[in-house]
């Protein structure tokens, strides 16, 4: 006997990239910054830790969303804060979709859509990338039945992105709301921020994950519309983020000159990587993002990825459906990309 919702049954289940804890390896898999984050946000978690945490922290991370809104030039109540993005990726599937609803995402990109969509009981649409990494008319189909659709953007595992008139032009087709995930975009050239003020079913993720070095905190944001926000902070946890994790998001906010220092070299190494990766003969996709992809034209690459973990170094090997699989690196420390490209010469 079951006491499992039939979708929950069926589906698999998200596999989060490997996370081994300690020092082992060098760590290339899940597009952490390598760099330790802002010494501002360790002080500021240390503060807090020195006051005490009895009390319950602030519902609607309000500190954080002032400090953000002035960041990114609007309102704090165009701001919902959530456990990392990915809890903003839940609390907007939850808003918009119930059983039977179409939830569309493309192929390939970050997985969790799919959990997602099947954990409400929803059908994904999934609408293949074009071989340049484009999205095609299928993209915005109508739909009577679809809810919501997500846009990494820039996308994993490709690090492109569909520049924001491209996204406005989609937003404005599609009949539901769409999710532009921006968890890389602090590595990119552009972002749609704007975008929200313009169109009421744009939603953006960013999160603090990467670009700040925070994946260990967990701390992501929502901009939105502030009726959409509304209705979406019904849906979230009572205290979805802790009061370590707003202390430190907040200050990590306030030291913008730590995270345009971190931006310039992580983009200078993944220049490099780029260039080392097509010199081996992978066909590297430019990236806009803290990782690059690689498949490769004639070289098995899945061998390549266990011979690299056999020697301490950990990728991630990808192969999803109806797509060449490749191995997606992220932008380490240029020691870090040096080592791994070493290994991999020998590998090959
Ligand atoms: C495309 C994309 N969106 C969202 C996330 C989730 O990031 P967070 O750590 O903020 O939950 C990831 C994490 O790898 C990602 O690749």
């Amino acid at each position: 006997m079951s006491f499992f919702r039939s979708n929950i049954e069926q589906m698999g289940g998200y596999v989060p990239g490997e996370q081994p804890q300690g020092d082992k390896f060098i760590k290339l898999n899940t597009n952490e910054n390598p760099y330790s984050c802002s010494p501002k946000v360790k002080a500021a978690i240390g503060h807090m830790i020195q006051r005490g945490l009895q009390k319950y922290p602030d519902p609607l991370a309000t500190a954080f969303r002032i400090r953000a809104g002035e960041v990114l030039g609007c309102d704090p109540d165009w701001i919902l804060c959530g456990n990392g993005s990915d809890d903003l990726l839940t609390i907007a599937t939850r808003a918009f979709v119930e059983p039977g609803d179409r939830v569309r995402f493309a192929n390939p990109s970050y997985v969790l859509y799919r959990t997602l969509a099947e954990i409400q009981g929803g059908q994904c649409d999934v609408v293949s990338y074009q071989p340049d990494w484009s999205l095609g008319p299928a993209f915005t189909a109508g739909d009577a039945r679809l809810k919501l659709a997500y846009l990494a953007n820039p996308n994993s595992p490709s690090g492109t992105a569909l520049a924001p008139q491209q996204v406005a032009e989609i937003a404005d087709a599609l009949p539901c709301p769409l999710v532009v995930d921006e968890a890389y975009v602090d590595f990119a050239d552009n972002h749609c921020i704007s975008l929200v003020a313009e169109n009421e079913k744009v939603l953006v993720t960013r999160s603090l994950s990467k670009s700040y070095a925070l994946a260990g905190l967990r701390f992501g944001f929502l901009v939105g519309q502030p009726h959409m926000i509304e209705q979406l902070s019904k849906i979230k946890d009572s205290y979805n983020c802790d009061a370590l994790s707003i202390a430190g998001a907040t200050a990590a906010m306030d030291d913008q000159a730590w995270l345009t220092q971190n931006q310039a070299t992580i983009r200078a190494t993944r220049q490099r990587l780029f260039a080392q990766m097509q010199e081996l003969g992978f066909a590297s996709v430019a990236s806009q993002a803290n990782f690059i992809w690689n498949p490769h034209p004639t070289i098995a690459v899945e061998p390549l990825y266990h011979k690299l973990k056999e020697s301490g170094v950990l990728v991630r090997y990808m192969n999803y459906p109806n797509w060449e699989d490749g191995l997606r690196i992220s932008v380490g420390t240029d020691e870090q990309i040096d080592a791994c490209i070493t290994l991999l010469r020998a590998a090959m």
